[in-house]
């Protein structure tokens, strides 16, 4: 929460002394607060106490020093904040809010916020269930403002029910997990292949490639960074990456890897195929070195299995990204994979642009979607690239 701005408004209500607490629990994890009081809640609770733990003046009226004929600018506050809270919300508060009265300080200020809004009710049973406040309730959530709803117990009139306001440590946790989920990708399981397979002649020898599994590490950090969780299966000398939202395995062959792919697709929002998977694989592979001989030798191959092609095959709601690297007629070759592995996007990298492709640490990538939308972008890190790919990822 660390530098946040919250703007608390606290309406008139005994809950008004738990303010103090959300206050300091908002302050301590890094939050900026600042408060407004309605006349009312200023009779529950003294300005000042909320003053010194926000660490900022308490507002309460349009008019700010009287001797100097300063006013409290409305419009600013409500454009400062990141999100407004409501806490505690009255009866009284929860109706003005619905129907834009606004006489009081607190009920101008959220007419002018931007940001989004978070409410706490706070009132007796009786008020609670009244069909007056549950339809501003659901007016004020079918608006898109959030609740924290009220809690059962002992109310303040002695009558035990719903309607106290939700303690402060479950109002903490709730904006922990809002602005952690700022982070777009949380809830997500990504699956993402990289660097090249090496496919077994013998004990000692295989075919390999020139991948070095750059772009599919870039994709994974910055995948994990924006909150996702994220399985890496990773060729031979694949970077080693250390993100706890990045579980990394490490495989050989193109069948290893279908292995290993193939059972996480099924609980992924998103995969993205990066990976220089061998196209063939020897036949047989000899249980012992090969020995040198005077003639010709001749290794035979077989097709290896198509990842890619397969999870197209399986997909339901998972977007699906592939990795098309070409020397010519690179983007008609790009798009017949679009179709005959039925991706979502592909990624074409042209060994024919310089800094692209193998080894480099930048890479000049165009994305074609399944509409045939071609978007160029120019030489840049594999680390920016792989931002460009997720932000084209996330608008899919
Ligand atoms: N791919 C895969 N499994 C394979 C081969 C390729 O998952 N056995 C994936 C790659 O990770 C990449 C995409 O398929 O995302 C493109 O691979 P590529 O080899 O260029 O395409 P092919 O369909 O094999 O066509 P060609 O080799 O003829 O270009």
């Amino acid at each position: 929460m660390e530098g946040k701005k919250i703007l608390l408004g606290v309406s008139g209500s005994i809950a008004a002394y738990k303010a103090a607490f959300v206050i300091r629990n908002f302050v301590k994890s890094g939050a900026e607060v600042r408060v407004i009081m309605t006349p009312s809640a200023t009779e529950f609770i003294s300005p000042l106490t909320l003053a010194t733990l926000s660490k900022n003046k308490v507002y309460s009226t349009y008019v700010g020093d009287k001797t100097q004929g300063t006013w409290n600018n409305h419009v600013d506050l409500g454009l400062w904040a990141d999100v407004m809270l409501i806490a505690p919300a009255t009866a009284n508060t929860l109706a003005k809010m619905n129907t834009g009265i606004t006489d009081n300080f607190l009920q101008a200020v959220y007419l002018s916020a931007r940001c989004p809004v978070v409410i706490c009710p706070a009132m007796d049973l009786d008020m609670y269930d009244h069909p007056s406040t549950q339809k501003n309730m659901t007016e004020l959530k079918d608006r898109g403002h959030l609740f924290i709803d009220s809690e059962f117990g002992e109310l303040a009139s002695g009558l035990v029910g719903k309607g106290r306001m939700a303690e402060p440590e479950n109002i903490q946790v709730f904006f922990e997990k809002y602005f952690g989920n700022t982070k777009p990708l949380v809830d997500q399981n990504w699956l993402i292949t990289a660097g090249p397979t090496f496919e077994p002649i013998d004990p000692v020898r295989f075919i390999g490639n020139h991948s070095s599994g750059k772009m599919g590490v870039a994709l994974a950090l910055a995948a994990a960074d924006k909150g996702a969780q994220v399985h890496l299966i990773s060729g031979p000398g694949t970077p080693r990456v250390n993100h706890e939202n990045v579980n990394q395995v490490f495989v050989q062959s193109a069948q290893d890897m279908f292995d290993a792919t193939v059972p996480l697709f099924n609980n992924s929002q998103v995969a993205v195929l990066a990976a220089a998977v061998a196209d063939y694989t020897p036949s047989h592979v000899a249980d012992r070195k090969i020995k040198k001989k005077a003639n010709d030798f001749n290794i035979e191959l077989k097709p290896t299995r198509d990842i890619l092609k397969h999870l197209g095959s399986l997909k339901s709601t998972q977007k699906l990204i592939g990795f098309a690297l070409e020397t010519n007629d690179e983007v008609a070759n790009a798009t017949k994979k679009i179709s005959s592995k039925n991706l979502d996007l592909v990624v074409l990298n042209s060994l024919q642009d310089k800094g692209a492709g193998f080894g480099y640490d930048t890479n000049k990538i165009t994305l074609i979607d399944a509409k045939n939308n071609l978007t160029e972008f120019e030489l840049k890190s594999k680390s920016e690239v792989a931002i460009d790919i997720i932000n084209a990822i996330q608008k899919l």
